[in-house]
């Protein structure tokens, strides 16, 4: 069985990432059949300066890997170190129905935050369709904004076996992840990049705690009991923390006498030493940059390997010329 997934370099992770997504993916990866890519390509459709997105990139993979990706079991690759990927997705684009895109919430969603409705993002979904179909995956494990492009590559692959009668393409199932993490940023709404409310993971030490003190509180006096299930310093603490810490500090709440500034250090705490391995193991990658280039290097020689096959079906499938050798 074939786990594929793929997130984009837009910015640095943050805490809604890690817990909504890529901890979630991470826990999936003994399978050995797991393929995890940066998918620059798609990046491109909102990331215009180079550099920034060289930088994204490499944050990315460092890290995915700081993180607990272990490229021993799982293959972490970039999406456009796999040039079959564009091939396919033009191959696939012949088969894409204008309708079937225009009904995208994500497209729409995009061009009302002010995005330009370029061709490339309007086609984003027939790039990420291309990402799952050409390895044969199985499961793609995503967010719950995701399902609807998964959906879409179902139609699209459908519509491919049924113009070529055969079935050149295998139909890939969502895994929607724990939809219940939303993870609530400094404002209390969803953390997103798109809101500017968003904790890294890998914040330096000052910063962290500079953010976690910004985080937005009510008005209730110190002296008042508090309750924890409405105050989201909880909800993120409740992320890091053991059953007996969070027993411990909601009763802290719910006493009176607690300002949220002591909410707050308790959060900063356990954040700080939640991902205290994470943090040694990326400065560890971040002092070997060779070996990361080669990690992504042999990423995407397996994933080239297992992409040339299918490609080679598709392209027969639709009369293309046969490559001479494979
Ligand atoms: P952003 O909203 O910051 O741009 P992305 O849309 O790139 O984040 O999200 C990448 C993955 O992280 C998606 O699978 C998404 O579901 C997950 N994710 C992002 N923010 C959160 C959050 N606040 N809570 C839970 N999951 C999240
Ligand atoms: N569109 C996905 C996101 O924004 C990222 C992505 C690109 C992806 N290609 C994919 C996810 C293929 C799963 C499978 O989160």
């Amino acid at each position: 069985m074939r786990v594929l997934s793929g997130i984009q370099p837009t910015g640095r992770f943050h805490w809604g990432n890690y817990f909504g997504a890529i901890a979630q993916y991470i826990a999936l990866q003994n399978n050995e059949q797991s393929f995890y890519f940066i998918a620059d390509l798609h990046a491109l459709t909102t990331v215009r300066d180079p550099q920034q997105l060289r930088d994204y990139t490499r944050d990315a993979a460092l890290d995915l890997l700081a993180l607990g990706l272990d490229p021993a079991q799982a293959t972490l690759f970039r999406q456009s170190d796999v040039p079959e990927v564009t091939e396919l997705t033009w191959l696939l684009m012949t088969v894409t129905q204008h309708s079937l895109l225009e009904k995208c919430h994500a497209y729409k969603d995009k061009v009302a935050k002010g995005i330009a409705a370029d061709a490339g993002l309007f086609t984003y979904p027939v790039l990420m369709a291309a990402d799952i179909l050409l390895y044969d995956s199985d499961i793609v494990p995503v967010g719950v904004d995701q399902v609807q492009h998964i959906e879409v590559t179902r139609d699209i692959a459908q519509r491919f076996n049924s113009i070529y009668s055969g079935e050149y393409l295998h139909l890939p199932e969502a895994r929607v992840l724990n939809a219940t993490a939303k993870v609530p940023g400094l404002d209390g709404e969803k953390m997103s990049k798109s809101y500017g409310n968003t904790i890294e993971i890998f914040e330096p030490e000052k910063k962290l705690r500079k953010k976690i003190m910004s985080i937005k509180t009510d008005s209730t006096p110190v002296e008042a009991p508090k309750d924890p299930d409405a105050c989201h310093i909880y909800t993120l603490y409740q992320l890091f923390a053991t059953p007996e810490q969070q027993s411990a500090l909601a009763a802290r709440y719910r006493a009176g006498g607690m300002g949220y500034g002591e909410a707050k250090q308790a959060l900063f705490e356990a954040a700080w030493a939640y991902f205290e391995v994470a943090r040694q193991r990326r400065a560890e990658w971040e002092a070997r940059p060779s070996d990361l280039e080669d990690v992504l290097m042999t990423g995407a020689n397996k994933a080239r390997a297992k992409g040339q096959q299918v490609l080679e079906r598709v392209r027969t499938a639709c009369g293309l010329r046969a490559r001479l050798s494979s």
